[in-house]
C-alpha cells in the first residue's frame, strides 16, 4: 500500500476541501434515486423545500469534511479505509442535494466554508481521540442526521416526491454507516459530547435555511 506523507495528506485534504465546496466539483457514483419521480409545487412550496434542502446540503458538507478530518487523524488503516469510503458516499448525497437546489432555482450555504471548517476541526479531534471513539463519533454523528433527515420528510409537501426519493435514500445510507461504525468497534460518546454535537448541527439547521 502506498505511503503518503504529513505534506501529501495536506494537500489531499485542501484539495478535498475544494471539492466539496465549490458548486459542481462532486459528481455522483450512483444514479439520482429522483430520477423517476415528479414534483409539482407552488412557489411558496418551492421556497420552504429550496430552504429544507439547502439545510441538506450543508449537512452534507459537514459530513464530507467530519470524514476528512477522521481521515487525516485515524491511527489504524482500516478506520481510515472505512472514513474515506463513507465520506465517498456521502459525495453521492452531497450531489443529489446540489441538483435537486438547482431545479429550485436555489443556491447552496453561503456559509458552507465555514461549516466545513469547524466539522473538519471535530473530526480530526474525533480521530486523534482513538479508534473507537472515532467509530462512536461517526454512529452518533449518523444518527443525528437520521433523526433530522426523519423531520424534513414529513416537512416535505406530499406532491415533491423528487425531494423525498432523495432524502429516503440518504437516510437508509446513514443508518447503514451508522451500524457499521458501531459493528467496527464504536462505543456510545460521552452524554456533554452528544449535546454539544447536537447544539452545532441545531446551528447549521437554523442558519443554512435562510443564507
Ligand atoms: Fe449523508
Ligand atoms: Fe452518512
Amino acid at each position: 500500500m502506498r505511503h503518503y506523507s504529513t505534506i501529501d495528506r495536506c494537500i489531499q485534504s485542501l484539495d478535498q476541501a475544494v471539492r466539496s465546496l465549490v458548486p459542481g466539483a462532486t459528481t455522483a457514483h450512483r444514479t439520482n434515486p429522483a430520477q423517476d419521480a415528479e414534483s409539482k409545487l407552488s412557489i411558496h412550496e418551492a421556497r420552504h423545500v429550496a430552504g429544507l434542502m439547502r439545510v441538506n446540503h450543508s449537512g452534507e458538507v459537514c459530513a464530507q469534511a467530519l470524514y476528512h478530518g477522521q481521515a487525516l487523524t485515524a491511527k489504524l488503516p482500516n478506520v481510515r479505509r472505512e472514513m474515506e469510503h463513507a465520506a465517498i458516499e456521502e459525495q453521492d448525497h452531497l450531489a443529489w442535494c446540489e441538483e435537486r437546489l438547482k431545479e429550485l432555482e436555489s443556491i447552496p450555504s453561503l456559509l458552507n466554508p465555514l461549516w466545513y471548517g469547524v466539522s473538519f476541526a471535530m473530526g480530526a479531534i474525533a480521530g486523534a481521540a482513538g479508534d473507537k471513539y472515532s467509530l462512536g463519533f461517526v454512529a452518533e454523528t449518523e444518527r443525528q442526521v437520521s433523526l433530522h433527515l426523519e423531520e424534513h420528510l414529513e416537512q416535505l409537501p406530499k406532491n415533491d416526491q423528487r425531494s423525498r426519493q432523495i432524502l429516503v435514500q440518504m437516510n437508509e445510507d446513514e443508518l447503514q454507516h451508522r451500524d457499521t461504525a458501531l459493528e467496527a468497534g464504536g462505543v456510545d460518546l460521552p452524554k456533554s459530547v452528544q449535546v454539544s454535537m447536537s447544539v452545532v448541527s441545531k446551528l447549521v439547521t437554523k442558519i443554512s435555511y435562510y443564507i
